[in-house]
């Protein structure tokens, strides 16, 4: 059930700058003028600047730029995608948040997002770094109806996804590697964990994390990773507001999600294939047995890496890692 807030949210967002009366809010949230009172002043806590004028009602005059539960809700145009956000301002790690919340039944579009992870962790058991408001640290929980053996699929829509909103919306030229790596000039912007909780056929729910750095200049990237990891901020010279990015991704995400789940996965093939990072090159690839050299074909239908060997061999990769 959406919450109070956010359909109060939803209401000042949608009539913009325009003053609604307290009546009006009343009769459509079922709810008294005082408790629309003391939501106005949880919003104000949160940064939003309200405008309250007696018999004219309220507006929403400013949204702050932080990032909370109400600031990525405000004016979220989505169906089911963030309808619950939990946002924390310090955790270990979004996944293991997400985890427990799906164990305990959160909703199929359920959102954890947090300002910085102690434990941020990526593939491999990687360690992730995520330094405090500098980049986006966000898991979803998703419960899709397909089979198990096609969720890693949702990585690479993921993916898609990701790109899509670097290139549409902020005009830069991501790259995708293989299988969830994006790229910007040959450097790692932003990673994707896709981690399920299946039974034989079928999925009880998948949680996506996205780890973006955002905002982070050269310097404050750790000094193990600077030679492979670069920002928003640094590719464009520019500081993004995190949580417009958080919007635009979130609303991308359900837009391609839907067309997934009418069309298939031939419409993120597609769209993989043209982000595809060194495709047509000549490259290694190393998987947990050894490390050979190849050539990117593409990907398969059911999302493995199609990789021809140097005897002209095609064959299919589940998991592994393309050398730079
Ligand atoms: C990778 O490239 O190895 C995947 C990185 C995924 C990082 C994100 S940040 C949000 C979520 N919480 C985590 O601990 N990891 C993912």
């Amino acid at each position: 059930m959406e919450s109070t807030r956010n359909k109060l949210i939803h209401l000042l967002s949608v009539s913009n700058d325009i003053f609604i009366s307290g009546q009006e809010i009343s009769d459509k949230l079922n709810i008294s003028r005082s408790a629309i009172w003391k939501h106005m002043k949880e919003l104000e806590k949160d940064g939003y600047i309200i405008e309250a004028i007696r018999n004219k009602g309220y507006r929403i005059v400013d949204a702050p730029k932080k990032v909370s539960q109400n600031t990525i809700q405000w004016g979220l145009n989505t169906e089911w995608l963030g309808k619950t956000i939990y946002h924390k301002e310090t955790t270990t790690s979004t996944q293991h948040i997400a985890h427990q919340l799906a164990q305990v039944n959160s909703a199929h579009g359920t959102v954890v997002i947090a300002d910085e992870q102690t434990a941020g962790k990526g593939r491999l058991s990687r360690q992730w770094h995520s330094a405090k408001q500098q980049g986006i640290w966000l898991s979803m929980i998703i419960r899709p109806n397909i089979l198990p053996h096609l969720a890693p699929q949702l990585t690479l829509l993921t993916a898609t996804v990701l790109a899509d909103v670097l290139k549409h919306e902020l005009k830069l030229d991501p790259k995708i590697k293989w299988p969830n790596d994006i790229i910007m000039d040959d450097k790692k912007i932003a990673g994707i964990l896709t981690e399920m909780q299946a039974e034989q056929d079928q999925i009880q729910y998948i949680v996506i994390g996205m780890g973006i750095n955002v905002n982070q200049q050269q310097i404050d990237l750790p000094a193990d990773i600077q030679d492979k990891a670069t920002s928003i901020s640094i590719v464009s010279e520019k500081k993004w507001d995190i949580t417009n990015l958080i919007q635009l991704i979130l609303v991308q995400f359900e837009e391609t999600y839907a067309a997934y789940m009418r069309k298939g996965f031939s419409v993120i093939k597609e769209k993989w294939e043209r982000y595809g990072y060194r495709i047509g090159e000549i490259t290694r690839i190393k998987t947990h047995k050894e490390v050979n050299e190849i050539k990117i074909i593409g990907i398969a239908e059911d999302g493995a890496l199609l990789a021809e060997s140097l005897d002209g061999k095609v064959s299919k990769v589940y998991s592994g890692e393309i050398d730079w």
